[in-house]
């Protein structure tokens, strides 16, 4: 009998909570496909997974989990009333939760179709970070030819997606890094103007690159940034939430709930009434909430795989581990120093 190896999280915590394990290989029920996986996307989130933080892993599976949003392989096995696909066509799909395995069983709306001009790696690396910033800006903010916008994170995962989607859309983008090594990779992702807040005051260099301030503003930090980026909104300016990792530790893989506690009471609570004089938008999201909104992932990936083909979003930057080196994969993804986005291969 064929074996199948995953990585297994059984309790919340630290590094040495991902446990790479044995099981069966993963029967499919009707409509469901069976993707041989050859590399898998890691994404910030799959960090807080593992410290036990990620409100939808817990509504969704609890404990034991293997993380893991999105994989690349080849079809393995399709169950009944699925016609479309054939064993050994190049694949990659999305799975809430589930990914960090060697075979994974998702339905058939969440596979697509490889494109031939991506590698697996970066295949498995495309959906996650590319979905999260096409429905941050074409769902929610919907910026305008000649906008002004400020991306937080600009070189990691996400931000590496929302830079180009922002350029495509003609807008003029301020990326912010947290590390001088970052820039370049900013830049050559089209960002116009990089602000290093490792070196430069963050704020000031915004204020001075935008006086009248931004049009829309994307945020996952959180608490460290949140009331600062609804403050240099113009007037009407929308900021999008998806995140809060400055919570969260940059070593050691585990949080204090000292620093949680005190973040989650400073963190900024809007009023309807003070936004609606300002007129400005405080608009968030998981998508990790929205799997089963197949006619929103179809749209989504249909735009994303014709701008991949159209050579218009270049294919991500990719960092691979071994899946065996899951932990080292998440000390580097947590650290903050990691550009584009880290994949494993099993
Ligand atoms: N809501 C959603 O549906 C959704 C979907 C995908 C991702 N996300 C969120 O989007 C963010 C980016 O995800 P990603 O997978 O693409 O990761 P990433 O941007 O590749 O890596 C995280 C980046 O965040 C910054 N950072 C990390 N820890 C930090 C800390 N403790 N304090 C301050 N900054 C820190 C660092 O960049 P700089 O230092 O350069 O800023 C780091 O490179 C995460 O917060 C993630 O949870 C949300």
């Amino acid at each position: 009998m064929q074996t199948a190896h995953k990585i297994v999280v059984h309790a919340a915590g630290g590094y040495d909570r991902l446990k790479l394990e044995s099981c069966a290989v993963p029967a499919c029920a009707r409509g469901e496909v069976r993707v041989d996986v050859r590399a898998i996307g890691i994404n910030y989130a799959d960090t807080i997974v593992r410290m036990g933080l990620y409100s939808s892993a817990k509504a969704y599976v609890g404990w034991p989990i293997t993380p893991g949003f999105e994989v690349a392989g080849t079809v393995g096995a399709v169950g009944a009333g699925v016609t479309d696909l054939r064993i050994g066509d190049p694949v990659f799909a999305v799975t809430r939760f589930g990914g960090y395995s060697t075979h994974v069983v998702v339905p058939r709306g969440l596979v697509f179709a490889k494109p031939p001009a991506l590698t697996f790696e970066q295949a498995a690396a495309l959906p996650a970070v590319s979905m999260t910033a096409w429905y941050a800006l074409f769902e929610l903010a919907h910026p305008r030819p000649g906008q002004r916008v400020l991306v937080h994170s600009a070189a990691g995962g996400v931000g590496s997606a929302l830079v180009q989607m922002l350029k495509l859309r003609g807008c003029e983008v301020v990326g912010v890094v947290g590390r001088s090594e970052k820039v370049a990779v900013a830049r050559g992702l089209g960002a116009d103007h990089v602000i290093d807040k490792s070196r430069d005051d963050l704020w000031r260099t915004a204020e001075g690159i935008a006086p009248h301030g931004y049009d829309v503003i994307l945020d996952a930090n959180g608490v460290s940034t949140l009331r600062a980026s609804y403050d240099h909104l113009r007037r009407p300016g929308k900021l999008v939430v998806y995140g809060f990792h400055s919570m969260l530790p940059r070593e050691g893989g585990r949080p204090s709930w000292t620093k949680l506690a005190a973040d989650y009471l400073r963190t900024p609570r809007f009023s309807p009434l003070d936004m609606t004089d300002a007129s400005k938008s405080v608009l968030a999201f998981n998508l990790s909430y929205l799997f089963a909104e197949t006619q929103l992932i179809d749209a989504g990936m249909r735009t994303i795989l014709d701008w991949i083909a159209s050579k218009r979003l270049a294919p991500p930057q990719v960092t691979t581990y071994p899946l065996a080196d899951v932990a080292r994969a998440h000390a580097a993804i947590e650290s903050g120093a990691t550009t584009g986005k880290l994949v494993l291969v099993p």
